[in-house]
């Protein structure tokens, strides 16, 4: 079984590529969390580095896993430059649940955040360079059942970021407004959100065509970015900034229908 958690496609392409090569299912987080996986034998974790750490919503939902000590469970981090201290994290969560973590590794793609900074992140498409190659390795590795780990060593600045202060300071920062002239109500940013913290809300609003509903964004964003990525208005900004088109970004082998999850 491969797990995700994906807000723009990176990790989906990643754990669908590993998945097929060794014939698992896929399954995002936040369903996994409700099935029981103790009969799984082989376990595939592929979440993004958030602030060289592991996203605060992937740490809440990991601990909810119920998979079998004796399971082969490996971890793949996809991330614009650095995995920081998030295969630290998971490893001392999973040890402290009775699991072990047998094998990490990371690969570079886009940055999905650049956005936030004014930046496009297609411009990094450069990233791919390595993309097959370091997918082929990862895929080897686990079908031979490897133990090994490819992390960077433990940072105190990573740590430092994840303090629960620094942690809120973040996700206030990328916290993602609907701009409510913009929004039309059609609901693809809720059911891109890998925490279904989206509602397209009951109530109506007037505009000059007649009435329209908006989106209402929970109190649960992890601050992916999906929503930002996805909306076909760029009605969800960050940081005040207006959402440019050519700035959104999806994994170019994932489609938006892909990133939508089923109710
Ligand atoms: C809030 C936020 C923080 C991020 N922080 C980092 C980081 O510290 N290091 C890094 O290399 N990439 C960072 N990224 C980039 C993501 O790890 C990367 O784009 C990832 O592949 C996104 O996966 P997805 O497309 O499956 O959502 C960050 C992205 C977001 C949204
Ligand atoms: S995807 Fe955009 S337009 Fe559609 S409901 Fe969400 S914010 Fe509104
Ligand atoms: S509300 Fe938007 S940014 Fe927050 S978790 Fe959901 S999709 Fe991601």
């Amino acid at each position: 079984m491969i797990i995700y958690f994906s807000g723009t496609g990176n990790c989906l392409a990643i754990a669908r590529h590993i998945a097929q090569a060794l014939d698992e299912p896929v399954m995002p987080l936040v369903n996994a969390v409700s099935n029981d996986l103790t009969a799984e034998k082989r376990i595939g974790l592929v979440y993004p580095s958030y602030d060289f750490n592991m996203p605060p919503a992937v740490r809440n939902l990991i601990p909810r896993l119920r998979l079998n000590p004796q399971a082969y469970i490996f971890a793949v981090i996809p991330c614009g430059a650095q995995a920081g201290n998030s295969i630290w994290t998971l490893r001392r969560m999973l040890r402290e649940q009775g699991l072990t973590l047998a094998y990490s590794h990371k690969i570079r793609v886009p940055d999905n955040s650049a956005i936030v900074f004014s930046r496009n992140p297609n411009d990094q498409q450069w990233k791919f360079q390595r993309f097959d190659g370091r997918l082929r390795q990862i895929i080897a590795d686990v079908k031979d059942a490897r133990h090994a780990h490819h992390f960077s060593t433990w940072s105190l600045i990573a740590w430092l970021m994840a303090r629960p202060r620094m942690e809120a300071w973040m996700l206030r920062t990328f916290r993602p407004v609907v701009n409510e002239d913009k929004c039309i109500g059609c609901g693809i940013c809720a059911r891109v959100c890998p925490m279904r913290n989206i509602v397209v809300s009951d109530r109506e609003v007037p505009t000059p065509d007649g009435r329209k509903h908006l989106a209402a964004i929970g109190p649960h964003c992890t601050a992916c970015l999906g929503c930002v990525h996805s909306c076909p208005q760029q009605a969800v900004e960050v940081n005040g900034l207006p959402t440019l088109k050519d700035r959104q970004y999806r994994h170019p082998q994932v489609l938006l229908k892909d990133l939508l999850l089923r109710r």
